[in-house]
């Protein structure tokens, strides 16, 4: 299977989100595979918008460890709790940080990073399962469209 990848930097958010939604969605038809459905994801959003890091965090007991993504390489793990990701998994709440230097405890993975957005993905019998961590070269690039168009995406995205 060959498809082209959309990109949607031009786009306002709403348009562009739509467009990417709709993309896994066909690439996803019939496919159940939680790592699949995850690898789809992260490759779509990473192309689509040109971001630094996209992928998910699973959650493993206390642990999150790195799932599928696009980018340098991520930390393997991260504790509960800890860094914006096990914050974001810890508070059951998204967790957009405009500027990473100002967040404390913030992992970095790779110094160029500079904002990031980190959306929870709760299980059918709703507890967190993985993050979907996104990680921007630029301070501020995300707000509440993207949390809300992530949140909505992550919530109807039932991986297990
Ligand atoms: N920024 C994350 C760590 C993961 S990576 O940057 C890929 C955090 O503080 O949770």
């Amino acid at each position: 299977m060959s498809e082209a990848m959309e990109d949607v930097r031009a786009l306002p958010k709403p348009e562009a989100y739509r467009i990417l939604k709709q993309q896994v969605a066909s690439l996803l038809e019939g496919i159940d595979d939680p790592i699949a459905q995850m690898a789809t994801i992260a490759c779509v959003l990473h192309f689509g918008f040109g971001h630094l890091w996209t992928g998910f965090y699973r959650r493993v007991g206390e642990k999150l460890w790195v799932g599928p993504y696009q980018g340098t390489l991520g930390c393997l793990e991260i504790a509960f709790g800890k860094g914006v990701c096990g914050t974001a998994a810890a508070e059951r709440r998204t967790v957009v940080v405009p500027d990473v230097r100002k967040f404390p405890g913030h992992i970095a993975c790779d110094a160029r990073s500079r904002s990031e957005i980190v959306v929870p993905v709760f299980d059918r019998a709703g507890d967190v399962m993985a993050v979907l961590d996104i990680d921007s070269s630029e301070v501020a690039t995300f707000d509440d469209h993207d949390a809300r168009a992530l949140e909505s995406w992550m919530t109807r995205f039932r991986p297990l």
